[in-house]
């Protein structure tokens, strides 16, 4: 044995003395380096934090080059879209599980097994003392030494990449921001940024967005009027354009866009709403459409009080009223939810005028409202 590894094992039994501890057991693990089933235990760490390590170049290739744009049903790479999430979350388990099995497997195989017995003290405030800490260190090093760690240096090479692949995977998910370019198809004729500060109801080419009732088959048609909905009730309402009828993947998209869905309203003719200036032109009578999506983080907000005209969203009890335009009055949302503006066309259909008022959902950067 080395001298410093016998001072180290000198100062560790004295620790132990001066402890009344008695050391039952303390052998290493492998005290003959390179027997069969040591290299056996060996393979078997490091496989397993190769596998975190290749979770985690996956995470990230998949982050970076899986194709994650929307694809409607029916169209070529809908399949690869679809499975995009899932792919991350596989990526991910496959990296947090090769690095936590090879950690497990690890710590049984390769530290040194130790067996000890104390009788229990009272420190009374005081701490630890320097012999205390000095013999904590010796301890935590001679188990270094014992588990081969300067030894076995492939051990460590091999968890260092690992824990370097999983972190750069990590670390690419959270700067993907800056990877990606966000906007990078939204600009367009009609002004850039458009993703992101407009929805499916924005009209484009003069074309009318009419109100789409949601009628449960996605083929079927349905379009909303003054009589779709009673005096006190809600329908849920998607955009729908001429042009679309016929093409499957239009009418998919219209229906599966997360910022598209709003809720239109028929009040009660005695309720009495805020003034609020221009708001109540946005509306048709007694009807008004507002965005479906919580602002506080997205959730539907769908339930609905008669009484008192108020808006539930049931994922932290959000509250709307509707007789101030869908300002918030309870619960931790703080914008009001956005509006979409319609009116009825010469048909007797409700078609909107415009996009929403605001941008839909959770806050982002650059809102003002
Ligand atoms: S998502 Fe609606 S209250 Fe939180």
């Amino acid at each position: 044995m080395a001298n410093g590894d016998e001072a180290r094992r000198q100062l560790i039994e004295r620790g132990a003395a001066a402890d009344e501890v008695e050391l039952r057991r303390y052998r290493a693990p492998w005290p003959v380096a390179g027997t069969r089933a040591e290299r056996r235990a060996r393979r078997r760490v490091l496989g397993w934090w190769a596998l975190g390590g290749a979770g985690g170049v996956a995470m990230a290739a998949t982050y970076l080059f899986w194709p994650w744009r929307y694809v409607a049903p029916g169209q070529e790479g809908h399949r690869a879209y679809v499975l995009y999430t899932p792919m991350l979350g596989v990526t991910f388990g496959i990296a947090v599980l090769g690095m936590t099995v090879g950690m497990i497997l690890y710590a049984k195989r390769f530290l040194p097994s130790e067996v000890s017995v104390q009788r229990r003290h009272d420190a009374e405030g005081t701490g630890s003392g320097e012999f205390d800490k000095e013999t904590l260190v010796a301890t935590a090093s001679d188990a270094t030494a014992r588990a081969g760690l300067r030894r076995r240096s492939v051990f460590a090479r091999v968890a260092g990449a690992s824990v370097a692949a999983i972190g750069a995977g990590a670390g690419v998910t959270a700067l993907g921001g800056f990877v990606k370019d966000p906007w990078q198809h939204s600009r367009s004729a009609e002004g850039p940024l458009d993703t992101l500060w407009h929805t499916g109801w924005k009209a484009r080419a003069g074309e009318k967005v009419y109100l789409r009732l949601a009628a449960g088959d996605p083929d079927e048609i349905v379009l909303a009027g003054p009589g779709s909905v009673a005096a006190g009730g809600m329908a849920a309402v998607f955009p729908f354009r001429e042009s679309e009828r016929g093409h499957p993947e239009l009418l998919a998209e219209a229906l599966h866009r997360a910022d598209n869905p709003a809720t239109l309203f028929r009040l009660r003719p005695e309720v009495a709403l805020a003034d609020r200036p221009g708001r109540k032109a946005l509306g048709y009578g007694d009807y008004y459409a507002y965005s479906r999506v919580c602002t506080h983080l997205g959730c539907p907000v769908s339930l609905y009080e008669d009484q008192l005209s108020r808006l539930l969203c049931p994922c932290h009890q959000s509250q709307f009223d509707l007789k101030d335009f869908g300002t918030p009055v309870f619960g931790p949302a703080v914008r009001a939810l956005p509006q979409l503006p319609i009116a009825l066309d010469d048909d007797g259909l409700f078609v909107a005028t415009g996009d929403f008022t605001a941008p839909v959902g959770p806050s982002f950067w650059e809102l003002r409202t």
